[in-house]
């Protein structure tokens, strides 16, 4: 019988030539050699290797190597990972009914806190309020990140801003002007490109985990919408001029800022919710809510609890409670 050779698993230079990939775009095969000092003939031996293990890396002579498509695979995230304990343990799937339910079973088989499940596709994506997150394949970032926190179970809510907060300023870092519309959103140029939810399990008495499903849209274009959606949600690539960077890039972005958003809400809730307030493109603006009555007003504050504080025009103050009413600007979405 001739020898099975073991399957062969990416090793510290191949990380860190995804990450040149992942970054650089372009990137010569003298950039690379100098880089993880190899030789020329390594370099290309581990592209072909790389290539086997189903990564798209194109090449041409006197412009060198670069990745193809918009890969979202865990090894080439990983790879480009700050955190120390978020998305260290990540999974990528490419077709799942919903990134939550995954979660949930990876949850159930004791997965570590920081557990990541991304996928390219969803066939029932859940959104806010029962609706449906449009999902289709390899365009948008559609993923779960599960915690285990040392919280009582009421203060669970608390991680909502967090993530928010993260997402936010991850998508800032990629030159985004990234802002939240109240409760969670993330807005950019008056739309909406990403939605979050969150859910948790455990009792009154002990909080045993949460799973925050978040949705990024990065490659969509305006017909990847439904039509009732056009109006107000967007995409990375319809806000960027020319390439828009790739899934797991976005990926890393917000994964970086989510953990020490997370960590500084454990840590110091109040300090979290400020930066959260100044993230907040709904504060000062005018609002009108629906759900029950509607009440048109002034967004002033958002309280302790993360409720939305609005001013109406009799001067009376109302407090909005997130899940309860559905918000927008009077001039349009935000
Ligand atoms: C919203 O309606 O704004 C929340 C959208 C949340 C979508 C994400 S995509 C990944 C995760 N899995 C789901 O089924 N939904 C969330």
């Amino acid at each position: 019988m001739g020898r099975v050779s073991a399957p062969y698993a990416p090793d510290e230079n191949d990380r860190a030539l995804l990450r040149m990939l992942v970054q650089g775009g372009e990137v010569s095969g003298e950039a690379i050699s100098r880089e993880l000092n190899m030789s020329r003939a390594a370099v290309w031996k581990r592209i072909e290797r790389l290539r086997g293990m189903g990564y798209g890396i194109d090449s041409a002579p006197r412009r060198g190597y670069w990745l193809t498509g918009d890969p979202l695979r865990a090894d080439a995230v990983m790879a480009n990972l700050h955190t120390r304990w978020l998305g260290r343990n990540m999974v990528c799937e490419s077709v799942v009914d919903s990134t939550f339910k995954s979660a949930r079973a990876l949850e159930s088989a004791g997965a570590p806190d920081g557990t990541v499940i991304a996928a390219g596709q969803q066939t029932e994506g859940r959104g806010r309020m029962n609706r449906t997150w449009v999902s289709p394949p390899d365009v948008g970032i559609y993923f779960n990140i599960l915690l285990r926190p040392e919280l009582p179970t009421a203060l669970a809510p608390h991680l909502t801003p967090a993530i928010a907060v993260g997402v936010s300023e991850g998508l800032c870092d990629l030159g985004f002007a990234a802002r939240i519309k109240w409760p969670n959103d993330i807005v950019i140029a008056g739309k909406k490109v990403c939605g979050m939810l969150l859910e948790m399990g455990g009792d009154v008495e002990r909080l045993r985990f949460i799973s925050a499903g978040i949705g990024i849209n990065v490659l969509q274009k305006a017909e990847d919408f439904p039509e009732e959606l056009r109006e107000k949600a967007s995409s990375l690539a319809m806000l960027t001029e020319g390439e828009p960077p790739p899934r797991s890039k976005v990926l890393c972005a917000v994964l970086d800022r989510i953990e020490p958003a997370v960590e500084l809400c454990y840590r110091d809730y109040p300090a979290l919710l400020e930066r959260y307030r100044r993230h907040c493109i709904t504060l000062g603006a005018r609002i009108q809510a629906s759900g029950g009555a509607t009440l048109t007003g002034t967004a002033v504050d958002i309280n302790e609890d993360g409720e939305l504080i609005v001013r109406d025009d009799a001067e009376k103050l109302h407090v909005l409670r997130v899940g309860d009413v559905s918000v927008r600007g009077v001039m349009g979405y935000v």
